[in-house]
């Protein structure tokens, strides 16, 4: 059938596309910016008559009556990725969920059938001339829920923007609805002058013609901000945001080195301002792939020098990572943190870096900890971590003892808190 006439058939009013899901079902509501808001608040408006509705997702970046405590009883939510206060709240109180994986197992989830998914929701670009709509911002595991949910209902958004390397025909939609709502965008952190610090002694680790993978937070951005006399710079990472932009405009990132794929910035999704948004629409530098090809170990480590950048909430002495609780309460998620410092390791000329300030609260508690706090979780082994870096300095624990990873990690540690950290270790 002709795309146009298919697009035609496919299309319906947002009531009618949410009255296919029914008490009970399993609903996929998507990630990040490509969360789609009209047929979320829709099915919000339908509450009344759906009940025990399991509402999967991750990074949510707005404002969500799904969790408030008058919808309980229609809708579960269960988090891949947790961040923001209301979300952070509600699992905390046991009233949502979350589920511990690596980025890179996301699509595997639902390609083996670890959770069914009854209905998808699916956030695209309007179609091209060839009858093929986009997921814009984000691939993740779309393509999975595509094929493994038992019905999709796709948003075209006719402000999401077009990447021509993550597009998907009509014939796969079963129905469609049409918005126009604005991109969801996310702050850009402002950067301090501790992170910019800490930017700095990692910029210094970092070579010319490196690829590099950049995390979430606030120290992410400071590396980048302090890469500005480098030359070549590539990225296999499986977010970028706008500091990426910047120094692609700059010439600074241009990815020509990227063995891999030469010339690609390689990512899973973009998460930003507008203008990152409207800097990706057809561009053909942006080599948009689901995260079972960004984060596996098998692709990620056959890019050569490749720079792991992540952040961590606490370290202990060991060179444990936690990057996702304060003590037993849940904060954040793995993403792809443990998926890149293992690709670092194999990558020819890798490096990995887990970043942090060396306090939290006012440098009322230090981050380098004898033992991380009870209830919280290693995201990061002690084995894989290669460089730990604070704004005291760097403490390379690759291939050091128990005793010479703890002195060294003393050292970069706040000044007030080394000798309570020291006394640790002799006990
Ligand atoms: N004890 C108590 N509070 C702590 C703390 C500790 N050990 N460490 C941090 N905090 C507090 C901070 O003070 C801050 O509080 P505030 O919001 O009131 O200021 C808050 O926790 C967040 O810490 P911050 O260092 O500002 O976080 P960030 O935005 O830089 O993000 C991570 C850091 C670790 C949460 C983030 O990198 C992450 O989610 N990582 C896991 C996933 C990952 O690495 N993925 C890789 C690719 S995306």
């Amino acid at each position: 059938m002709d795309w146009k006439q298919d697009y035609e058939n496919k299309k319906v009013s947002v009531a009618k596309a949410i009255n296919k899901i029914k008490t009970g079902d399993n609903v996929y509501a998507g990630h990040a910016s490509t969360i789609s808001l009209t047929l979320m608040h829709e099915m919000c408006n339908q509450a009344d008559r759906l009940k025990d509705i399991q509402i999967f997702m991750q990074l949510p970046l707005t404002e969500i009556e799904y969790i408030k405590p008058e919808m309980e009883e229609s809708f579960h939510t269960t988090f891949l990725f947790a961040n923001g206060a209301p979300v952070l709240d509600s699992i905390r109180k046991g009233k949502s969920d979350f589920i511990a994986e690596n980025l890179s197992e996301l699509p595997k989830i639902f390609l083996k059938g670890a959770i069914d998914i009854d209905v998808v929701f699916v956030q695209v670009s309007r179609p091209n001339e060839l009858g093929m709509c986009s997921f814009g911002v984000g691939v993740m595991d779309n393509y999975a829920l595509i094929e493994t949910s038992k019905h999709v209902i796709a948003e075209v958004n006719s402000n999401m923007p077009f990447s021509e390397s993550a597009t998907i025909p009509i014939s796969k939609l079963d129905q469609i609805v049409e918005s126009s709502d604005p991109m969801v965008s996310f702050p850009v952190t402002p950067i301090d002058e501790l992170s910019l610090k800490i930017g700095k002694y990692i910029a210094d680790l970092i070579p010319d013609r490196a690829n590099l993978q950049v995390g979430i937070g606030s120290i992410p951005n400071a590396v980048l901000k302090s890469l500005k006399n480098k030359k070549d710079l590539g990225i296999h990472s499986e977010m970028i945001s706008d500091g990426v932009m910047e120094l692609v405009k700059e010439g600074i990132i241009n990815s020509k080195y990227n063995n891999l794929n030469p010339g690609k910035i390689v990512v899973t999704f973009l998460i930003g301002s507008q203008n990152l948004y409207d800097w990706m629409h057809y561009n053909s530098k942006i080599l948009l792939k689901p995260s079972n090809y960004t984060n596996d170990i098998r692709n990620a480590g056959r890019v050569d020098n490749l720079m792991a950048i992540n952040s961590a909430l606490q370290v202990d002495l060991t060179g444990q990572v936690n990057a996702e609780m304060i003590g037993s309460r849940q904060i954040s998620g793995v993403g792809g943190q443990s998926d890149f410092i293992k690709s670092a390791m194999l990558s020819e000329g890798g490096k990995s870096f887990i970043a942090l300030p060396s306090t939290a609260k006012g440098e009322t508690i230090s981050r380098i900890v004898a033992r991380l706090d009870e209830g919280a979780c290693v995201t990061t082994p002690r084995h894989d971590v290669q460089y730990i870096v604070t704004e005291y300095g760097v403490a390379y624990l690759y291939g050091k003892t128990m005793n010479q990873r703890a002195e060294a990690l003393i050292k970069i540690a706040h000044p007030k808190f080394r000798e309570e950290l020291m006394k640790s270790i002799k006990k």
